[in-house]
């Protein structure tokens, strides 16, 4: 008999829909794996407020142990009211910005797709947001997030609030490689995005962006401040095909682009080091519809299909995915949040089986 192949995957639903969308992601999975004869061994940890309820820490050693143990990591979501007024140490965030660091992932892919059946249930009109593909690249393990000096301090008798947005040449150079990389494998355009009038930290991502350029010669690279690059998004978002840019630019742009597809819950993401990877849905913990077969598992399906595309090579099979979730689309079915009249509500686990029911035909046809 040949030897199956397993891949090693840790899971950690985390908090609020976390587990939900999770519970949706892994029954993809477990339909791939009967089919392609490869194995996945999922093993699962705790973190964010759950490990926090649990073991008094938001990232226990023994999950960072889990992921540093496997080939890639799954990641519903962290946070919640609960574990707010805790001190930031003991906050969920920390445990995902912890892993961020611990396991090197610089660089967050965040493809932004709007699907042809959801152009109505984007705030936008029709022509903006039509057959919009882009991909913002943003560095993720730099910046004010990371920077110190940081902390809120006493000063001449009032309290002082400090971060430090610090970027190296290097930690530069490294995320735009990646981007170009990718552009070179798409539209071969790509934007990067800074405050160079006003910020020397992003000056020098500018200066060296542009460096890195050159050994791309195919790919024509434009600059753009990121105000600018706010309104673009909006005004006319299909002039984009890559965009790179810094942790915190990054994090707001993703959220903004998300409304071009219709729905955050829509929004896949891969988080890559050197060796580690990670994939989440870009959506949070949204603590106000957990527990109630409300959220939309879709993100995090489609952070599924990314782990198979990149981690594991497996691309037809992560495009089978991304083919069953269209499909569902098109069949009618909506979770809440992208809901529209005359289409067939339903909640995470119909909806989760609905993509499971469209990837079974197609992975047997
Ligand atoms: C994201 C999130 C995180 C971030 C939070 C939860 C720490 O908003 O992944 O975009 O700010 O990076
Ligand atoms: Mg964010």
């Amino acid at each position: 008999m040949m030897d199956k192949k397993a891949f090693r995957i840790a899971v950690f639903p985390g908090d609020g829909i976390g587990p939900e969308v999770v519970r949706e992601a892994l029954k993809c999975l477990a339909a791939i794996s009967e089919t392609s004869g490869i194995s996945f061994q999922t093993r699962e940890g705790l973190i964010g407020g759950a490990a926090t309820d649990a073991c008094g820490m938001p990232l226990p050693e023994s999950s960072l142990a889990l992921a540093r143990a496997s080939d890639a990591v799954l990641l519903g979501a962290v946070g919640g009211p609960k574990w707010e007024a805790l001190p930031y140490d003991l906050r969920p965030e920390r445990a995902l910005l912890g892993l961020r660091e611990k396991l090197g992932l610089f660089a967050n892919l965040r493809p932004v797709i709007a699907h042809a059946d959801l152009i109505d249930a984007s705030p936008l009109k029709t022509h903006i947001v039509q057959d919009i593909d882009l991909m913002i690249v943003r560095e993720l393990t730099g910046d004010a997030y990371f920077g110190k000096p940081r902390g809120i301090r006493i000063e001449e008798g009032q309290r002082v609030g400090v971060n430090t947005i610090l970027y190296t040449e290097e930690e530069i150079r490294r995320i735009a490689k990646v981007a170009f990389d990718l552009a070179m494998t798409r539209g071969r355009k790509l934007c990067s995005v800074d405050k160079a009038n006003v910020l020397e930290s992003t000056q020098l991502w500018r200066d060296v962006v542009t460096e890195t350029g050159r050994e791309y010669p195919d790919v024509s690279l434009s600059h753009m401040y990121v105000d600018n690059c706010a309104m673009q998004l909006i005004r006319n978002p299909a002039q984009f095909d890559v965009i790179v840019t810094t942790n915190m630019f990054g994090d707001i742009l993703s959220d903004e682009a998300s409304m071009l597809t219709g729905s955050i819950g829509m929004l896949p993401s891969a988080s890559l080091g050197e060796r580690a990877a990670l994939y989440e849905p870009i959506h949070g913990s949204a603590p106000d519809i957990a527990g109630r077969d409300l959220a939309n598992p879709l993100g995090m399906i489609l952070s599924v299909a990314m782990m198979l595309r990149i981690s594991f090579g497996m691309q037809a099979e992560g495009k089978r995915i991304e083919e069953a979730v269209r499909s569902v689309l098109k069949e009618g079915l909506r979770t809440r949040d992208i809901h529209q009249d005359g289409k067939n509500q339903v909640g995470t686990t119909a909806m989760g089986e609905g993509v499971v029911k469209h990837l079974r035909a197609l992975l047997t046809r």
